[in-house]
Formats: structure tokens, C-alpha cells, sequence
């Protein structure tokens, strides 16, 4: 797959592995709260497979699993990063970097990760509009194809505000990554569930659906997410204080 927009530094292109198999039907989920959890749901409600995580082990998953019936089951990270014909990524941004790297290597990434710095800590770079979330994935995945996805829509709002594909008012919902087969595999998972896709282009510019931008969390369909999406601004480095 080849960079369309090389914005992270030193993202490559893993050569010999395809990073979008045919017949995908496992999905890979390393976090299971709010988002992975309902992620996972949706995706077996359209046909998927999941094996899905957290970091205190699969034990204390039992009754997600058990809710989610024979097409889950529960593992380490490094489990559903291996079983995963492509993974989700969607633990708080503070513990990105204990996401497992060799699992994930030559597979898509969908990263839902927003920055809470009350949560996360002050990352001066992010205050300052000087990186992304998921370029900082990116990075660290370093031969992976990250993709942005479920960011900007409430856990809930995955269920309930899904539409059939032509429906009118259907919602749209953002991807953005430095590799263009990532980005159509999120297209295609998100019509599956019952969204629309914009795509906003390279990680470098996936700020424009994350936290205080216009298009962050609400319902919007593709017109008004392209609107949206021209109305975010970033904070200027030299009047932010890091
Ligand atoms: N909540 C929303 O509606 C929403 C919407 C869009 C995007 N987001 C973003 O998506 C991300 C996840 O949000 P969330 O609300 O789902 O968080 P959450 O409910 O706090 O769940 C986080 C999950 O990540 C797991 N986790 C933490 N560190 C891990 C590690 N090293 N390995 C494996 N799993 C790990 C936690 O496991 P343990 O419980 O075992 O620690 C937990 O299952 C955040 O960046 C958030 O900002 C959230």
C-alpha cells in the first residue's frame, strides 16, 4: 500500500503483506469500553466475528462476552491484535503506546482515540496543534496503516443513529489516514453499519473531527460534515501555552 500523503515521518510502506484481505470476518478489538464494547456489538450484528480486550485480562470480560454471544470471545491484546483481519484501537490516548506493535504490523488500525487532557495529561504537542492523536498511532504502529474512525459519535449514538445505505439524513461519519486502503476499508465498514464516510485526507488533518471542532459529535449527514469540516480551526502555537 502506498503512502497517499506521506504527512507522519518515517511511515513506510510494509512491503509483501496485504494490509486488506479478502474475506475479512475477524475483527481485532483492544479496548473493551464504551466504544470497543459497541463496536464490537454492531459488528457481529452484521456479521463479524470479534476477539476483543482490555488490560486487566479476559477473565474480567466474561459477561461482555457472554452478552455478545458465540461470535465474541475474550483475549489479551496481543490475542486480538494477532486474530484480527484488522483491529480497533480505542483504549484512553495516555495508554496508546501499550498498544502491541509486532501483532499489528501490515493490518489496518482504526483508532476512535480522542485527546482529553484531563484525562490524558498535557501533551504539549497536541495543545499546540502541532500533531494528531492518531499521527502519534501512527508512529508508534510503525508498520501498521492507521485509519481514524468512531471518533467523533457517541458510543450509544452507534446503534441508534445507523441508516441503510440511500436513507436520507443518513449520518456521516469521518475517516482520515495516510494510506488510501485503510481509509476505503473504514468507508466500507462504516456503510456496513449504517453510516456514511467523509474522508478528510492524510492524519495530518484528522484534528478537523476531534474535540472543540464543529463536526464532534453531532449528528450530521456528508453535506453538513464537509461544512463542518472546513469550519474547524486550530489553535495557533504562539498563543497557546503548553
Ligand atoms: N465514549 C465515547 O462515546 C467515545 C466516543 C468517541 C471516541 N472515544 C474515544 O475512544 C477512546 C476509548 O473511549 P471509551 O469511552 O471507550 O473508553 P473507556 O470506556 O474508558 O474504555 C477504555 C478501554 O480501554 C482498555 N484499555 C486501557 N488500556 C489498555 C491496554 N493497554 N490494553 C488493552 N486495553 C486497554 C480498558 O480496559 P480496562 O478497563 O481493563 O482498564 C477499557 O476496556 C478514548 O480515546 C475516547 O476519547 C470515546
Amino acid at each position: 500500500m502506498q503512502p497517499r500523503s506521506p504527512s507522519v515521518p518515517g511511515v513506510g510502506n510494509p512491503a509483501g503483506r496485504s494490509p486488506v484481505p479478502p474475506g475479512m470476518t475477524t475483527i481485532g478489538i483492544i479496548g473493551a469500553g464504551n466504544i470497543g464494547s459497541q463496536v464490537a456489538r454492531v459488528a457481529i450484528g452484521v456479521g463479524y466475528d470479534v476477539v476483543i480486550s482490555n488490560s486487566r485480562g479476559p477473565e474480567t470480560l466474561a459477561d461482555l462476552v457472554a452478552e455478545l454471544g458465540p461470535k465474541a470471545k475474550a483475549a489479551t491484546a496481543e490475542e486480538a491484535a494477532a486474530a484480527g483481519d484488522f483491529v480497533v484501537v480505542t483504549v484512553p490516548l495516555k495508554n496508546y503506546q501499550e498498544v502491541p506493535v509486532e501483532p499489528l504490523a501490515g493490518k489496518v488500525v482504526i483508532d476512535t482515540n480522542n485527546y482529553y487532557f484531563e484525562r490524558d495529561g498535557r501533551i504539549p504537542a497536541l495543545d499546540r496543534g502541532l500533531d494528531t492523536t492518531s499521527g502519534m498511532l501512527q508512529r508508534h504502529l510503525v508498520e501498521s496503516f492507521v485509519a481514524k474512525g468512531f471518533n467523533h459519535i457517541f458510543a450509544a449514538d452507534i446503534t441508534t443513529d445507523a441508516l441503510p445505505v440511500g436513507a436520507e439524513d443518513r449520518r456521516a461519519l469521518a475517516t482520515a489516514s495516510d494510506f488510501e486502503e485503510a481509509a476505503e476499508l473504514v468507508q466500507r465498514f462504516y456503510d456496513e453499519l449504517g453510516f456514511d464516510t467523509v474522508n478528510v485526507g492524510p492524519l495530518a488533518e484528522s484534528w478537523r473531527v476531534e474535540r472543540d471542532q464543529p463536526a464532534y459529535v453531532v449528528r450530521q449527514t456528508r453535506s453538513e460534515l464537509v461544512e463542518n469540516l472546513a469550519k474547524a480551526q486550530r489553535p495557533d502555537p504562539e498563543q497557546t501555552v503548553a
